[in-house]
């Protein structure tokens, strides 16, 4: 508590000194005529009020703006009992316009000694010796307290590295490769051919500068070339049109990582063969709860002879066991590369929710590279994994700008990290 001193009254009646000195300029410094004058010009000129030229006080701007209102100090003044300004407070304190009212030393001895229980020590309380005798209150550790967060791995930063994790346990290695890509590694490898829907600026990024890649592996063109045209050595009649090698060249964002596969494939022609990536792709997409326009893929593929699509989903039982997801389907479907294809579904509360796209490599996408073993291949989705897992069904909650901070804070991440 605090109240004005017997100076702090005066001024609240007259005005605060500084106040009244504002009213008398511009004058020349002798000769203003004020009591307290070295005060009030000491208060004016360090709150910028005043400047002084050749023995001339004068009103700065703020000085101005200062004399038309009330200052934050006369305010106090008006209702000091209401302020609770601790650095005006000070300032008034140190001037000796205001006091704090203080308990007499006997009044507070008395009424500490009869307190039941500290609830709070003071130095009052350890100075009196009273803690000696007056039990503390314990602190209750189960009482309700406001929520901490720590700084913690991102959601998906733990399902992209659980996921790597399970399947390097599962045997597989990992593809490295770019996020800008010729649209040869990106379609071309793929058997897609270049008036596919897909490939179209509806369907895909395409980079303005540079606009081309510098160079293809010469062979594999020529190969793939064939193959789109008439076939090659199939005995498949291919797409029937001619293939042009500048559209080949075209950089993309790639729209799956299965361009990882594609070039891992040049150089891994001989089974047996695992690999995976788990990595980022862009499409353009309409965001919505389950779509993003850059999302991360858990790309796959696994080189043998002898390999049909029962070891496709045999595969993929256990990687998604592996993770903790039981319940899945499969949905044939059609894609250029692949036949046979299937889709993955997962339950998602109580609708399946597509999570992935797959198939047995078909042999004119094979052919090219010199590749006489089967190759069965996936590209999954890892955030749809993720809301499966963490039974979550906005996408857009565990993604950039978009993301729920509460809902990253406060959901558990995954169990391998
Ligand atoms: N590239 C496909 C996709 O993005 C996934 C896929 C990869 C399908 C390999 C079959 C084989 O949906």
């Amino acid at each position: 508590m605090y109240r004005l001193t017997e100076e702090g009254r005066e001024y609240l009646k007259q005005g605060l000194p500084e106040k009244r000195l504002l009213q008398l300029l511009p004058q020349r410094i002798q000769e203003i005529s004020l009591d307290k004058k070295e005060i009030a010009i000491a208060w004016a000129k360090k709150n910028g009020w005043i400047k002084l030229e050749q023995g001339l006080l004068s009103l700065t701007e703020s000085g101005k703006n200062a004399l038309k209102g009330k200052t934050d100090v006369e305010k106090a003044l008006e209702d000091i009992a209401g302020c609770s300004d601790s650095k005006i407070l000070d300032i008034l304190i140190k001037r000796g316009i205001v006091e704090e009212i203080k308990e007499e030393r006997e009044a507070l001895l008395e009424r500490i000694k009869s307190m039941k229980e500290i609830t709070q020590l003071s130095p009052a309380i350890i100075k009196s010796g009273a803690w000696k005798n007056i039990p503390i209150r314990k602190y209750d550790v189960s009482l309700p307290a406001p929520q901490e967060y720590i700084g913690k791995k991102h959601l998906l930063r733990s399902a992209i590295e659980t996921v790597k994790r399970v399947l390097l346990e599962m045997g597989f290695k990992e593809m490295e490769g770019p996020m800008v890509d010729a649209e040869f590694f990106v379609n071309d490898c793929l058997f897609m051919p270049q008036d596919h829907p897909a490939r179209t600026q509806w369907g895909q990024f395409y980079l303005k500068n540079p606009k081309y890649i510098k160079a293809l592996p010469n062979d594999l063109v020529k190969r793939v070339k064939a193959s789109h045209e008439h076939g090659g050595s199939t005995g498949s009649t291919g797409w029937q049109y001619k293939w042009s090698e500048s559209i080949a060249k075209q950089l993309v964002l790639r729209g799956h990582t299965t361009s990882l596969t594609a070039r891992y494939l040049a150089t891994h022609t001989k089974p047996p063969n695992r690999f995976f990536a788990v990595d980022k792709v862009f499409r353009k997409d309409t965001l919505d709860r389950t779509h993003l326009l850059e999302f991360y893929q858990i790309e796959g593929w696994v080189m043998d002879y002898g390999l049909s699509i029962r070891d496709l989903m045999g595969t993929f039982k256990e990687f998604y066991r592996r993770l903790g997801i039981e319940k899945i389907k499969f949905k044939p479907t059609f894609n250029p590369y692949t036949e046979p294809s299937f889709e993955i579904y997962g339950l998602m509360g109580k609708r399946w929710l597509e999570i992935g796209n797959s198939g047995m490599f078909r042999e004119e996408m094979l052919e090219p590279y010199g590749i006489k073993a089967d190759v069965m291949a996936w590209g999954l989705a890892l955030e749809r994994t993720l809301m499966l897992l963490q039974g979550f069904d906005d996408i857009r909650n565990v993604h950039g700008t978009l993301c729920d901070l509460d809902f990253l804070r406060e959901t558990p991440l995954l169990w391998r990290y």
